[in-house]
């Protein structure tokens, strides 16, 4: 078991490097690089990302794996190859290559982008292995871990493109999950590195909707979220295509939303204003962020801007919240109990 676990690690790193001189070095690999530097990415975050290619060919890594005297039976189980009906094939064909490492910064997996965006699977991932855990996995984080420490700070991107475009920037502290999902595992590891997480997805409806679910997630394991906003449409990555690193870094990164700014945006977009059942239910939704706010001056913040925005009194709008705070306190009495030894557990770094 061990020996396997092993024997794959050396094969990943092997893959890796095979795919890199493919890129860097071959006729094979001139569209791909080409395809690269169009999109912006310079030589040195190709080395520094270990970006590379897989040819078109069949079965070329097998071939190459075997004739090291890897096994390939082993090698499937490790998701780098498949069986087919003349011997095995490999899995990554004709596509740009990240490969995606551990915290301890040894490859684990690869996820491979096509050339052609009128192919499918736009991003196909080596399967879940005993290795390789989605759910478990932050691409960068084996990079990023000292600035995150010394940051006390995550910056959290939805694509491998936007970390690589990001740290160039000088973003030295940004990871990614493994597509938009996020789960509990993943929070509660970032809380044991750092305090703060800058939520940093898409602008397009996909992105901001993941945004507001995944702002979720990390706060319930108790860290402090803001939420940088891009332009509708655009990713980090065509943001700084367009307009410059240093302009990222001042408009985008340096100014992000407090998450109960963009829990209030969020409604407001959500919410038909116009129509009174949807508008009521918004000053309630809003009331309800509002309510659970530690100071009251924060509270007050908030519920003068809804006021203005809704044109309802402050003293009913504030009327209205103490119930709710009411409401709230009684919920957490009964809580509090229950939830105790597991916030023991959870901030136990
Ligand atoms: P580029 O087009 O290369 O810039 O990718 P992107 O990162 O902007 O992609 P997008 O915003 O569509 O998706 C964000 C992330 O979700 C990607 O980086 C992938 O991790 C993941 N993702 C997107 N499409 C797919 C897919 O078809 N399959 C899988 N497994 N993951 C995907
Ligand atoms: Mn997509
Ligand atoms: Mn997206
Ligand atoms: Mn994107
Ligand atoms: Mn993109």
């Amino acid at each position: 078991e061990q020996r396997e676990m092993r024997m794959w690690l050396e094969a990943y790193e092997l893959t890796a490097k095979f795919y890199e001189a493919v890129l860097n070095g071959t006729e094979q690999g001139k569209p791909a690089k080409q395809y690269l530097v169009e999109r912006g990415f310079t030589d040195k975050m190709i080395r520094t990302f270990r970006i590379g290619f897989a040819p078109a060919f069949w079965d070329k890594l097998s071939q190459v794996l075997e004739s090291k005297g890897y096994n390939l039976s082993s090698l499937e189980q490790g998701g780098l190859v498949r069986h087919g009906n003349n011997g095995y094939l490999d899995l990554f064909r004709e596509r740009i290559i990240f490969p995606i490492h551990n915290h301890q910064g040894r490859i684990i997996a690869f996820a491979g982008r096509v050339l052609h965006s009128d192919q499918q699977p736009k991003y196909l991932n080596t399967p879940e292995t005993k290795l390789f855990h989605k759910s478990k996995v932050l691409y960068n984080l084996h990079q990023a871990r000292p600035y995150i420490r010394k940051k006390n700070q995550i910056v959290l991107f939805e694509g491998y493109a936007d970390v690589i475009k990001a740290w160039e920037a000088g973003v030295d502290n940004g990871v990614a999950a493994m597509g938009t999902s996020l789960t509990s595992e993943h929070a509660s590891m970032m809380k044991r590195y750092a305090a703060e997480v800058i939520l940093c997805y898409d602008g397009d409806e996909a992105g901001q909707k993941a945004a507001y679910k995944n702002l979720q997630v990390l706060e319930q394991s108790g860290l402090h979220v803001k939420v940088a906003m891009l332009p509708p449409r655009m990713d980090p990555d065509e943001y700084i295509m367009k307009h410059g690193n240093r302009t990222f870094m001042t408009e985008i990164i340096g100014s992000p939303l407090t998450s109960t700014q963009f829990k209030l945006q969020w409604f407001k977009r959500k919410y038909n204003l116009n129509q009174p059942d949807s508008k009521l239910a918004y000053i309630r939704s809003s009331l309800h962020i509002i309510s659970q706010l530690q100071a009251p001056s924060e509270r007050e913040l908030y519920l003068k801007e809804l006021s203005r925005d809704c044109d309802i009194e402050i003293a009913t709008l504030k009327q209205e919240m103490h119930e709710m705070r009411q409401e709230n306190q009684k919920k957490q009495r009964i809580g509090d109990n229950i939830q105790k030894p597991w916030n023991n557990v959870m901030n136990d770094r």
